[in-house]
């Protein structure tokens, strides 16, 4: 594990991008969910140049905050032939995050399903915040996670980067090994 991901980048998943008002970002996919095309769009907002997301599977901008189950029921919507219509939280390439309205539906070839396409529109803040409550609660309920951000002294989080990187873990493996060996007297 490279300690650098931790000093640098742990606070770039905190930033937002906006698809900008009448944008529209396309992708289309094998059957398999790689990428065979991306817009411009797609690339600028996602910060990953188009030909570093054709080729790539779809899952290269899957944000950790979004449930399994979102996926599971779009994947079984589009593998039936329906559209699906959702809205996704996307990660960044450098981990900071998109919300994306979405509409994904099939791509046909003399009445044979080959591939899937997709269109991803602006969404309004008020509805932003409503699947992010949605999608914590979902996540919690099917995954038993839950999100946590700690203000702390300085000289504690070099502590415990410092215990983690000697270790060769995540500084929040040794926080949670810390809590759950915690003896109460
Ligand atoms: C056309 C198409 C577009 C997709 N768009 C996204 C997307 O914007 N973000 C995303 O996380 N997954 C998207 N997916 C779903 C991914 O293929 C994948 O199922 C998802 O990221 C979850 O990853 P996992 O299946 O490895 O758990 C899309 C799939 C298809 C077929």
């Amino acid at each position: 594990m490279h300690k650098d991901r931790f000093i640098d980048k742990t606070f770039d998943m905190f930033w937002e991008t906006e698809v900008p008002e009448g944008e529209l970002i396309i992708s289309r996919t094998d059957l398999r969910g790689i990428i065979t095309y991306a817009n411009e769009t797609f690339a600028k907002i996602s910060g990953y140049s188009v030909d570093e997301l054709v080729g790539k599977p779809h899952n290269i901008i899957r944000h950790p905050d979004m449930p399994k189950s979102v996926f599971k029921d779009l994947w079984d919507t589009i593998q039936k032939g329906k559209k699906w219509e959702g809205y996704i939280k996307n990660l960044r390439k450098d981990r900071g995050y998109y919300w994306v309205k979405t509409e994904i539906s099939g791509i046909y070839k003399d009445g044979k399903l080959v591939g899937y396409k997709s269109m991803r529109y602006r969404m309004s803040d008020e509805k932003k915040k409503q699947m992010q409550n949605l999608y914590d609660r979902m996540r919690e309920d099917e995954e038993g996670k839950v999100r946590l951000v700690v203000y702390t002294k300085k000289e504690v989080y070099q502590k415990l980067k410092e215990l983690a990187y000697k270790n060769g873990k995540d500084p929040v493996d040794i926080l949670e090994e810390a809590i759950l060996n915690f003896e109460y007297i």
